[in-house]
């Protein structure tokens, strides 16, 4: 039970944990998922951002009253015809830089900063397009820390470079709407190679942030929808920066976090966009669902255990059961063998005492009777007398001892093929010739008697012991019949013959019947009670059975049963 119960937990723990490591796995690949997503809509944010600030710089240059005061180098110029359109593009589309500046790259007028002016600009933007001759866009790390989406587009005319016109826009207005679009926040980090620290400083400073240079040893945060979770150290980063994903726990708060990479426009990885996940509400329902699962194994494993439970004690009951069945059954054998024994004793004890009494009668006799013819020496006829009858006593003890050896000679029997008919016919005509009182006896044969393959000494032997009883218990002249037909054992149902000898006279008491079997038993004064026990012992030499009953309408039925199958001699 206990090794059950432990793989039991053992499958239910496995179970479990499969179904935690699929449900980690599917989450995983969401966050990757996501952060693909990211890139993607980021990458499309900057071309089509893009893409307006070209549509704009176009409009700019095809608007005359800008086209001329660029013309002139008018800052005045510029400053009254292009302000209303920069405050539009700034509070609208949230472009932050809108520059006008010379074919030698020196800048004419900055709309966002007009005090500034006449310096050479050698942004990457500008010196591409600048070599190109054609619009260039892409993102610009400022050496104060900040991270621009600039558009740099050539003014010529008639192969005329006249200047260019610049547009920016802050990267932190592009993650808020990626971040807003894919329900996610986002953190630029830049990598700390490409900035300075005291000009990062003065350009935190400037834009009034608290930015902490020393909080990470490789990164910056530039700009963020959200900020960084405090359990963000720099062994977590360094995983991160590496490409794998985290879940990192904010309070009640659970973050999963992954990176993807960040490219300036010349192509040059500056640093890394974080994509930071909120899951609790997601963790929450998968612990729910997690609970409810372990719950319900355990439930499981419990029904299991109960049943199992249930079956094994019924077993072990079973066996309980059949242990003390057996123990008793020993119990019992061991009684029956004991009682065997003592009936044995009993019978041997019988048998002792009818050998002592048959030889103790005649013997008792021959003494008195030899005292007699002592004391009546003188008297030749009393002494014949008495000689004689010492004689006959002693003829008795011959005869009696003759029967024993007899009976003693019976297991030595030779079977073959007999008229059973013709067996009977020949047993009544010696009967009859012994019987004084020539008593009536009737024969009932089948149409078709059978050959029996029996001892035909033995069976006529115990056939006349029959009738020798029969006749004994016989009072009057009332007639025996003997009969024989087929007959089936009640038991196996092997075929076979019945042999009755039924007689009319006074029956046996109850109290004899269990012992008329019993070697010397008799009842009559000059019986010796070895009759039935020989007829008992020649009827199983023959594989066969029988019985006594007393007949309703008076007398006794004595039946052997033959079978009807070929014997082989035992
Ligand atoms: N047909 C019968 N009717 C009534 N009692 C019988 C009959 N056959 C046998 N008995 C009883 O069974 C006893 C035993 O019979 P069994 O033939 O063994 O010995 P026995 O007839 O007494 O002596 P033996 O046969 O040696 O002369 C008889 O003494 C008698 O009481
Ligand atoms: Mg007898």
């Amino acid at each position: 039970m206990g090794y059950f119960a432990i793989a039991l937990t053992l499958i239910m723990a496995v179970f479990v944990t499969a179904i935690y490591m699929v449900e980690a796995k599917v989450r995983d690949r969401d966050l990757a998922e996501r952060s693909a997503a990211v890139a993607r809509l980021f990458a499309l944010k900057l071309d089509s951002d893009g893409n307006l600030m070209r549509a704009v710089a176009r409009a700019m240059m095809g608007n005359q009253a800008i086209a001329e005061a660029f013309h002139r180098g008018d800052r005045d110029g510029l400053e009254r015809n292009a302000r209303d359109l920069f405050e539009t593009l700034r509070s609208d589309h949230r472009i932050t830089h809108l520059y006008f500046t010379g074919p030698d790259r020196i800048n004419l007028y900055r709309l966002h900063t007009p005090a500034e002016h006449g310096d050479r600009i050698d942004r990457t933007t500008m010196l591409q397009a600048h070599s190109r001759k054609q619009a260039v866009q892409g993102l610009e790390l400022g050496p104060l820390g900040t991270l621009t989406l600039r558009l740099v587009m050539p003014w010529r005319q008639r192969e005329h470079s006249l200047g260019y016109v610049e547009l920016g826009e802050e990267v932190k207005h592009l993650i808020d709407e990626v971040g807003d679009s894919l329900a996610v926040d986002l953190v630029v980090l830049i990598d700390k190679r490409y900035l300075e620290r005291k000009q990062w400083q003065r350009g935190q400073a400037l834009m009034n942030r608290q930015g902490d240079w020393d909080r990470f040893s490789s990164h910056v945060t530039l700009a963020q929808t959200s900020r960084l979770p405090t359990g963000l150290d720099n062994r977590a980063l360094a995983s991160l920066l590496n490409g794998e994903s985290a879940r990192i726990a904010e309070g009640e708060r659970s973050l999963h976090m992954a990176m993807v990479p960040l490219e300036n426009a010349a192509g040059h990885p500056i640093g890394k966009l974080a994509i930071m996940r909120d899951a609790t509400a997601l963790e929450a329902t998968f612990n729910n669902y997690m609970a409810g699962v372990v719950l319900l194994s355990l439930a499981v494993a419990a029904g299991v255990l109960g049943v199992f439970y249930a079956a094994l004690e019924r077993v072990e009951r079973d066996y309980r059961r059949q242990h003390e069945l057996e123990h008793r059954l020993l119990h019992l054998d061991t009684e029956h063998q004991r009682m065997l024994q003592v009936e044995k004793l009993s019978a041997l004890g019988t048998m002792v005492g009818g050998i002592a009494h048959q030889l103790n009668n005649p013997l008792v006799g021959v003494v008195n009777m030899a005292q007699l013819a002592e004391r009546e020496a003188e008297d030749p006829a009393r002494t014949r007398e008495l000689l004689a009858d010492i004689r006959h006593a002693g003829e008795d003890c011959r005869g009696f001892v003759r029967r024993m050896l007899e009976f003693s000679k019976i297991s030595c029997f030779d079977s073959k093929p007999t008229d059973v008919a013709a067996l009977i016919e020949d047993t009544v005509l010696m009967f009859r010739q012994t019987e004084a009182r020539h008593l009536p006896v009737e024969v009932q044969l089948p149409d078709e008697p059978p050959l029996l393959t029996i001892d035909p000494i033995l069976i006529r032997h115990a056939l006349f012991n029959l009738l020798q009883n029969a006749a004994q218990a016989t009072e009057g002249n009332a007639g025996i019949t003997i009969r024989l037909e087929p007959l089936s054992d009640a038991n196996s149902g092997a075929p076979g013959w019945s042999l009755s000898v039924a007689d009319r006279g006074r029956g046996i008491a109850p109290e004899v019947m269990d012992k008329i079997f019993v070697p010397f038993f008799t009842t009559r004064s000059d019986g010796t009670g070895l009759g039935l026990p020989v007829v008992l012992h020649v009827v199983l030499l023959h594989d066969g059975q029988v019985t006594a009953t007393n007949r309703p309408d008076g007398g006794t039925l004595f039946a052997i049963w033959l079978p009807q199958a070929d014997r082989h001699p035992v």
